[in-house]
């Protein structure tokens, strides 16, 4: 067997299986959950009723390259989404199954883990395919930790220099998942200037990009900041997805784009590893890259239910909207508890679910920085956020009343 199986960790929900086995939740009240970061909005019907109007594709084997008219459809979305003059569909963009699969193989296409000193940068906290396929890859993964002084930037200055040398690949992931933040120009800056100098490729997770709160303030995009700055893609490729956007999470959708090549390469791997799309789900993919209609209709869902819960767990916690995506990440200190015992008695006594946010980061330079905060995504009905706020108000206030 592969013995780098060994070094994957558990998944942080196998984690809070395992927290919450032996509790019993208060069994009035029915389940909530803010726990898992999967969309529930309804998918819209007309990329439901595309994708079933044309199943004569599943006749046809797919190319890697998808077909000519996604990718043109993709390279016009991100040149209308970002104000680039012009995205080449031939060889500036992919399309993948879901951003998942393409954030773990593209660390298989670019890592060299035949030198054996080889790191991996992500962000602390951040999403765990990044660690997986670091150490699947042959690397070691390193974490620049958040600093929520920052706006919860990752603080690169903190990296020794030592490090950076050895750094083959870096993960950004914005709008974060769990924070919610979104790198600004400057950031980029700093980035493509490290980049630069050490050579690492780097690879921006964009799956939150269309849920923001602000429809005159889309978040900045990473080929956005690269052609902004007056530069070209090199040694960037960005990670977009249809899940969040358009609540499509089980169609496994979604693109990369940026420097051509890299792209060639990704492509080359992705030929042997059989990442190509299936064709009906090509179809109903072009048709919802080209509808904005449902996307401002599922921000404004987001918009509505923050507006209600988030007022409401500022009471009680220090927590704050975050810049776009849809999760809280609230510190909890305030309540005694840590961020792992505030998840197992809320669940216990509010039959509600959270993240701990430990639980979505690793130690470094002696600290987890997710210590004491837990993520809540706000997937659910707004009724059920808004229930599940009044009972997390409920609970801080018993806590605050016991101390
Ligand atoms: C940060 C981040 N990146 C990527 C993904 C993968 O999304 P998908 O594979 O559906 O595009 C997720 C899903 O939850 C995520 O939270």
């Amino acid at each position: 067997m592969n013995p780098r199986l060994d070094l994957l960790q558990p998944y942080p929900f196998e984690k809070l299986k395992a927290l919450f086995a032996q509790i019993r939740p208060n069994a009035a009240l029915p389940p909530i959950s803010f726990g898992i970061g999967e969309p529930k909005h309804p998918t819209p019907a007309f990329i439901r009723d595309t994708l079933a109007s044309s199943l004569a594709g599943l006749a046809s084997y797919p190319s890697t390259a998808g077909s000519e008219a996604l990718r043109q459809c993709i390279a016009a979305w991100i040149e209308r989404r970002y104000g680039l003059p012009r995205v080449d569909p031939a060889t500036e963009v992919l399309p993948v199954t879901g951003s998942r699969e393409a954030l773990f193989a593209f660390a298989q296409t670019v890592v060299d883990g035949t030198r054996g000193d080889a790191l991996v940068l992500c962000p602390n906290p951040f999403y765990q395919i990044y660690e997986g396929a670091a150490l699947l890859a042959g690397a070691t993964p390193v974490f620049a930790n958040s600093d929520p002084a920052r706006n919860f930037a990752p603080a690169f200055d903190r990296i020794a220099a030592d490090v950076w040398p050895r750094v083959q690949l870096l993960y950004v992931c914005s709008p974060g998942n769990p924070t919610g933040a979104v790198l600004s120009l400057d950031d980029w800056r700093q980035l493509f200037a490290l980049s630069d100098l050490h050579g690492f490729v780097i690879a921006a997770d964009e799956c939150y990009s269309e849920i923001y709160f602000d429809e005159a303030r889309p978040p900045l995009g990473a080929l956005e900041a690269a052609h902004k700055l007056g530069r070209g893609f090199e040694r960037l490729v960005v990670f977009s997805s249809l899940s969040k956007r358009s609540n499509v999470p089980g169609l496994r959708s979604g693109f990369v784009a940026g420097d051509a090549a890299l792209l060639s390469r990704f492509l080359l791997y992705r030929t042997y590893h059989g990442g190509a799309m299936n064709p009906s789900v090509q179809t109903a993919s072009i048709a919802a890259w080209n509808d904005e209609v449902h996307v401002r209709e599922n921000r404004a869902a987001y918009v509505r239910k923050f507006d209600q819960v988030t007022p409401m767990l500022a009471e009680v916690l220090d927590v704050a909207l975050p810049d776009a995506g849809f999760y809280l990440w609230a510190d909890v200190s305030r309540t005694g508890l840590s961020d792992v015992e505030f998840a197992a008695r809320l669940y216990a006594e509010q039959h509600l679910t959270v993240l701990p946010g430990s639980y979505l980061a690793r130690e470094a330079d002696g600290i987890n920085p997710g210590a004491n905060r837990v993520r809540m995504a706000l997937v659910a009905t707004p009724e059920e956020c808004a229930e599940g706020a009044r009972r997390i108000v409920e609970f801080c206030r018993g806590m605050a009343r016991a101390a």
